[in-house]
């Protein structure tokens, strides 16, 4: 029998407390301690009998962990992965991978040069029914994918917004909620090529955006849309029709809907669309469902970090490839900024 692995969790705020909590459930790892500066995480740490640190540097020389959590606010992403990688310990970073991409070039530098192991938490690609779905569309399910929609409209309480950098640009639902689905779409569909945006701050009236709408070409050559408002109440949300998090009442409902030449599905609901004989719109069209497993992709996610701290597994997300949902986010911006059609590949390269 192998001892459990030690992980250290930087940032215990909101998803910094679900990781500790994950951590303390499973049987093959325990909280080497936490780090965290704010008085309520030391509250937490005590509560639960875990050491606790205000700085993580001096966690990780403490400690000595064989793997970190970096679960602080996305600014201070890159430097805490940077002396996680100093002290050649792997690091699970929450998405996005950083703040900027200026930043995650830096990242993925020393990840290059040093070669310790860091994953990005885009969690939901641990999900069963996402990996499902890239699978069955990847076999021909539905034939030459031609396009694709996606949905994320939800309404955030109001006292969501009692914090001030959730009412300004960069604390919106384009850089905090659209970042999962870009990471969907790309995991499930291939690389995104090609981006027009607009974005509009009309229900609230805050400096930052609480919709948006996305155009986006896909390398494979399928278009689609993105549609985006954290000011509706709505069922047509990942976190609603999922029932990954049961924080959230679950809706029978879809979010996504991708159409191939031979049929379509809607995710997470997933009901495949088909003729079984003659094909057109005169012909019946025949409904089946795809059975998927369900799972807490975090749960998945951690043991899947034990295993890249292990070395058995490579990461399912590397910081090279939440790059590339990154610069996509990012290309969303530019082009709602600019009106014109952006290429996250240029995005990217500007960044380098
Ligand atoms: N995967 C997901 O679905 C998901 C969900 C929520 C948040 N996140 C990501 O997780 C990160 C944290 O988000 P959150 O909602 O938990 O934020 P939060 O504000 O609830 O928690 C952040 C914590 O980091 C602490 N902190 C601040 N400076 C620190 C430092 N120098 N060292 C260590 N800790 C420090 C704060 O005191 C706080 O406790 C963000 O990157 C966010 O995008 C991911």
């Amino acid at each position: 029998m192998t001892s459990p692995l030690r992980i250290g969790v930087a940032g215990a705020g909101m998803i910094g407390r679900r990781h500790v909590d994950l951590i303390e459930a499973s049987q093959d790892c325990l909280v080497a301690a936490i780090a965290d500066p704010s008085d309520d995480a030391r509250a937490f740490a005590a509560a639960h009998g875990i050491t606790w640190y205000s700085d993580h540097r001096e966690l990780l020389s403490q400690e000595k962990p064989d793997g970190m959590i970096v679960a602080t606010p996305n600014a201070l992403h890159l430097a805490v992965a940077l002396d996680c990688i100093a002290q050649g310990v792997p690091a699970l970073i929450e998405k996005p991978v950083t703040d900027t991409l200026v930043a995650a070039q830096r990242l993925q530098r020393a990840v290059q040069r040093s070669g310790v192991a860091v994953l990005v938490g885009h969690h939901r690609r641990h999900n069963p029914i996402i990996k499902e779905v890239r699978e069955q569309i990847a076999d021909g399910l539905i034939g030459q994918l031609t396009a694709v929609v996606g949905l994320w409209l939800l309404k955030k309480p109001d006292d969501y917004f009692d914090v001030a950098w959730r009412r300004e640009p960069g604390g919106g639902p384009v850089l905090i909620n659209l970042v999962h689905d870009i990471d969907n779409l790309r995991f499930i569909c291939g690389e995104i090529v090609e981006v027009q945006a607009l974005t509009s701050n009309q229900a609230r009236g805050f400096a930052v955006e609480d919709t948006a709408a996305l155009l986006l070409k896909f390398a494979s050559g399928a278009i689609g849309t993105v549609t985006v408002s954290d000011a509706t109440p709505a069922p047509w949300n990942w976190e609603l029709a999922s029932g990954e998090n049961a924080a959230y009442p679950r809706q029978d409902q879809p979010c996504y809907l991708f159409a191939g030449t031979k049929g379509s599905l809607s995710v997470p609901t997933m009901q495949l669309w088909s003729y079984p004989g003659d094909s057109g719109w005169y012909a019946p069209l025949a409904r089946t469902e795809i059975a998927a497993a369900a799972l807490d992709p975090l749960v998945e996610q951690l043991r899947h970090f034990l295993a890249v701290i292990a070395r058995r597994e490579a990461p399912l997300v590397s910081v090279q490839d939440a790059m590339g949902t990154l610069a996509v986010v990012e290309a969303v911006g530019e082009a709602a900024r600019t009106g014109t059609r952006v290429l996250p590949d240029q995005i990217m390269e500007q960044a380098a």
